[in-house]
Order: structure tokens, then C-alpha cells, then sequence
């Protein structure tokens, strides 16, 4: 017998295909996390204008909560045996928060950041249902995770409601 015993829950023998399909849950929302860093910090570079500076600011913060979640997805990729992934097979998949034609076209990225937040919460909804019963510990870390992404989308829907309401959006 190797290490990994049974009895020991998502760790043991058995449970090694389970494992695996978690493992690549994990890995897409590393990928998400690492994309998302990589297009907010562009647009919290990019956007300009005045009304600008608050997306840009929440931008930035953000960054460092999205950097933390691709961290604790790598961390728990690791301990369920797996590898964290080199970036040759990184795959972008944020066509729509590419840099605006302007860079003043603050809605482009608002509406941006919600789809890209919406699709975290939906893929973190799917890991949390995957790992009911079979993996409480990465079931936790992905609930406080799912928990960051609804709010980070809860706040842009306020920017794009004031922008609505004011005829701009
Ligand atoms: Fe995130
Ligand atoms: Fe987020």
C-alpha cells in the first residue's frame, strides 16, 4: 500500500477517480482566477476619466482577492495529489474583458467584471455540489470563495445601476 490509506476520505485509495474529477475542477478555476487577475489589472491600468477612478480602485483590490483564491485553489490542487499547472496550458477565455476601443468606456468593463464574477460563481456552485459529502474540506474553501465572487459581483451591479439610472449604461 502506498501513503494514502483508506479511511482517510477524498485521500484514500478509492477515491482516487473522484480525486481526479476534483482535481480538474480545481485547475479550470485556477485558470478563472489567473485570467481575472490578468484582465482586471489591465483595466484598473487602462480606464480613464474621472468617473473611472472608483472602478479602478475596486479593480485593484480585487486583484488581490482573486491572486488569494488562485493560491488557495493551487494549494488544494497539491493536496489532493495533483499538480498546479505550468503556463503552456493556460487557454484565455475572457473575450469580453479585452481593453474597450475606448478607454473611457467604463460600462464596457463593468459589464465585464459581472460576467466574468457570474461565471466564477456558477463553476464554484457546480464544485460545491461536486464535493458535497466527498470533500467537506475543498466544499469550505470553495463556499468563502463562492461567498468573495457574489459580493464582488454585487458591488459592480451597484456601479452599473448608477450608471443605468443615469442614462449612460
Ligand atoms: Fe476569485
Ligand atoms: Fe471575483
Amino acid at each position: 500500500m502506498a501513503t494514502r490509506t483508506a479511511g482517510t476520505g477524498i485521500l484514500s485509495d478509492e477515491n482516487a477517480q473522484k480525486r481526479e474529477e476534483i482535481i480538474g475542477l480545481l485547475t479550470k478555476a485556477y485558470w478563472m482566477e489567473i485570467e481575472t487577475v490578468m484582465s482586471y489589472l489591465a483595466a484598473s491600468v487602462n480606464l480613464d476619466g474621472v468617473r473611472a477612478q472608483e472602478i479602478k480602485e475596486s479593480l485593484a483590490k480585487e486583484i488581490e482577492d482573486e491572486l488569494g483564491h488562485a493560491r488557495q485553489f493551487a494549494d488544494r490542487i497539491k493536496e489532493l495529489y495533483g499538480v498546479v499547472p505550468g503556463s503552456e496550458d493556460f487557454t484565455p477565455e475572457q473575450g469580453f474583458l479585452q481593453p474597450p476601443e475606448h478607454q473611457t468606456d467604463t460600462v464596457h468593463v463593468i459589464r465585464g467584471v459581472i460576467k466574468a464574477e457570474t461565471g466564477a460563481i456558477e463553476h464554484y456552485t457546480r464544485i460545491v455540489e461536486e464535493t458535497d459529502q466527498v470533500d467537506p474540506v475543498t466544499q469550505d474553501m470553495v463556499i468563502a470563495i463562492l461567498r468573495d465572487e457574489q459580493g464582488h459581483r454585487r458591488l459592480f451591479e451597484g456601479f452599473l445601476r448608477e450608471y443605468e439610472f443615469e442614462g449612460i449604461a
